[in-house]
């Protein structure tokens, strides 16, 4: 890490392992910045949808997702000044990014515009390649995850209370596909690093497993 550089606590997981909240109170406990980059790919995933450009035309996905006109607002996101907070949750959206998420224009793309969400005093960064590829001098590295039935139930209840539709046996079969998607693709697949600490949610609660979070980046930091 540059010696000027602030810290980053990298998480990363599969689809609804709980590294979204788990980075959320991790970051708000210590006052840190937050990049939920899976957001980022979601967008270019509904940009393409926009302006109607197939998930698969690397080019124009590409020029979508360099030219990017997002705002983070608190807790709202606007694609082209229109709010798209609940619109790129959707499981549709969510498919649509692990679509573009393999293109590797896109995620070079998006490089820059993630690492530029570091800032003191520090950053929690959540996705899939945080660790490996876009911050790989993070101070901690977790990869959290959960059984694939418990992460279906997880996105089931959130759908739900959302007032969305949802049905288990399709959400299970897509967090499947996705998994698939995401592990197998050639460019930053989702992978446990080396110098990840494994975290598995199946029977923890949220509130445990960020307590863990803290209490290894304090033993990371700590003058000896
Ligand atoms: O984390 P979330 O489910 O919102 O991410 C949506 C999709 O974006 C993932 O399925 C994955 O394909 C892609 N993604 C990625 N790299 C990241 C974050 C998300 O490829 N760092």
């Amino acid at each position: 890490m540059a010696a000027n550089a602030a810290p980053v606590i990298a998480i990363d997981g599969p689809s609804a392992s709980g590294k979204g909240a788990v980075a959320q109170k991790v970051a708000r406990r210590l006052h840190f910045h937050y990049l939920d980059s899976g957001s980022l790919y979601r967008l270019v995933g509904l940009a393409a949808r926009h302006a109607q450009v197939s998930v698969t035309d690397e080019r124009r996905v590409t020029g979508l997702a360099a030219a990017l006109d997002v705002r983070f607002v608190d807790d709202d996101i606007y694609l082209d000044r229109q709010l798209v907070t609940d619109a790129i949750r959707s499981e549709e959206a969510g498919a649509a990014a692990s679509e573009v998420a393999m293109l590797p224009g896109v995620r070079q793309a998006l490089l820059e515009r993630q690492r530029a969400f570091r800032a003191a005093p520090g950053l929690v960064a959540d996705g899939r390649d945080m660790g490996s590829v876009v911050f790989p001098d993070a101070v901690v590295k977790i990869y959290l995850t959960a059984d694939a039935e418990e992460r279906a139930a997880r996105r089931y209840k959130q759908l739900i209370r959302k007032g969305m539709d949802a049905s288990m046996a399709a959400l299970l079969q897509d967090i499947q596909a996705r998994d698939n998607r995401d592990s197998k693709r050639a460019i930053a697949p989702l992978k446990k690093c080396s110098d990840a600490i494994f975290l598995d949610t199946t029977n923890l609660s949220i509130d445990d497993a960020v307590e863990q979070v803290v209490a290894r980046y304090a033993a990371a930091t700590q003058a000896p």
